[in-house]
């Protein structure tokens, strides 16, 4: 045979270092687009309240707005203290710039809601103890790659789907418009995990891919746990936990699609090893038993004892652990 390797499949097929290279381009895009897409907060607070007149919550759901209102803040805080860990820690100069540009947003997201609650001129609840205790986390491991995992795949998606969500409860004027500016940062922010993860991912030993995964399980066991002692909050804000746990979910399954989809010559799952996408295998079931299509109150008396019994310990582990 006078053409055995033919065709030459290398001619339309990325190299490893192509597909590389591509990656750490777009990350380094990311510092340039985070550049371009600043926005001024104190500008940008001010003229809403110009527009809509100083914020003021309606009396029967302040409570619970201040409550959530409350775990974003201090989460922009921990996000904002995690990504310049990250932008020092990080290597690559390509992901540096990346973080730095994050960390930037993230301070910016820090003072314009603490300035926005200032407006509000009421007192911001304190943080309960498991939000608490998920931020320090993040903020503690010495892995980066446990941070990058708890920042960018599992805090940020519940950020934006929690932005999301506040937005469409139409809770107040203001917030309504502001918060859109975050959620644009955010899902920036969510590259960063996207183009950077795998390659740090592919280099685990079975064993700290174990660990990513179990250190992912504790994460959301406390997201899980957390959002069950807000049922009552959400309710009253008018903000569904199904669909808002729904939305995390898929977010979360597009991001870990979005780092499979590495190049042809990547080994595919080296990219995610040691990560649980939460929206393949027994996640769905997990959203159902929590937020049960019908609603609760629908639902099986067994059912609903289980969901009560945990509701009971997680408002008590979050007084605890506060
Ligand atoms: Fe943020
Ligand atoms: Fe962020």
């Amino acid at each position: 045979m006078k053409y055995p390797s033919w065709p030459p499949y290398r001619l339309v097929e990325e190299s490893l270092e192509a597909t590389a290279e591509r990656k750490l381009a777009r990350l380094e895009r990311l510092y340039h687009v985070g550049q371009d897409q600043v926005w001024d907060g104190r500008k940008v607070l001010a003229d809403l309240i110009a527009k809509h007149g100083p914020p003021r919550l309606d009396p029967a759901r302040k409570e619970p707005a201040l409550k959530l209102l409350s775990i974003l803040l201090w989460g922009e805080l921990a996000a904002w203290a995690i990504s310049a860990d990250l932008a020092e820690r990080i290597e690559d100069v390509e992901a540096k710039l990346a973080a730095t540009s994050q960390a930037h947003d993230e301070a910016r997201h820090f003072y314009v809601l603490r300035d926005y609650l200032r407006a509000l001129g009421e007192p911001v609840p304190r943080l309960g103890g498991l939000a608490r205790r998920l931020l320090v986390s993040i903020l503690e491991t010495e892995s980066l790659v446990h941070k990058l995992v708890g920042m960018q795949l599992l805090v940020e998606s519940n950020a934006l789907a929690l932005f999301r969500g506040l937005v469409e409860a139409e809770l107040e004027p203001v917030l309504g418009e502001l918060l859109p500016y975050y959620e644009k940062d955010e899902a920036r922010h969510v590259g960063l995990g996207v183009l950077y993860l795998p390659r740090l991912l592919a280099d685990l030993s079975p064993f700290g891919a174990a660990k990513v995964a179990a250190f992912q399980l504790r994460c959301v066991g406390l997201l899980m746990s957390g959002g069950m002692t807000m049922r009552e909050e959400f309710r009253a804000l008018g903000m569904v936990q199904r669909e808002l746990a729904g939305r995390t979910m898929r977010l979360q399954d597009e991001i870990v699609r979005d780092m499979l989809a590495g190049g042809p010559n990547e080994n595919r799952r080296d990219a995610v090893r040691g990560l649980i996408n939460p929206a393949k295998g027994f996640g769905p079931r997990i959203l159902d038993f929590l937020h049960p299509k019908g609603g609760v109150e629908n639902a099986p008396a067994w059912h609903r004892a289980i969901l009560g019994a945990w509701t009971r310990s997680a408002r008590f582990a979050d007084r605890a652990l506060a």
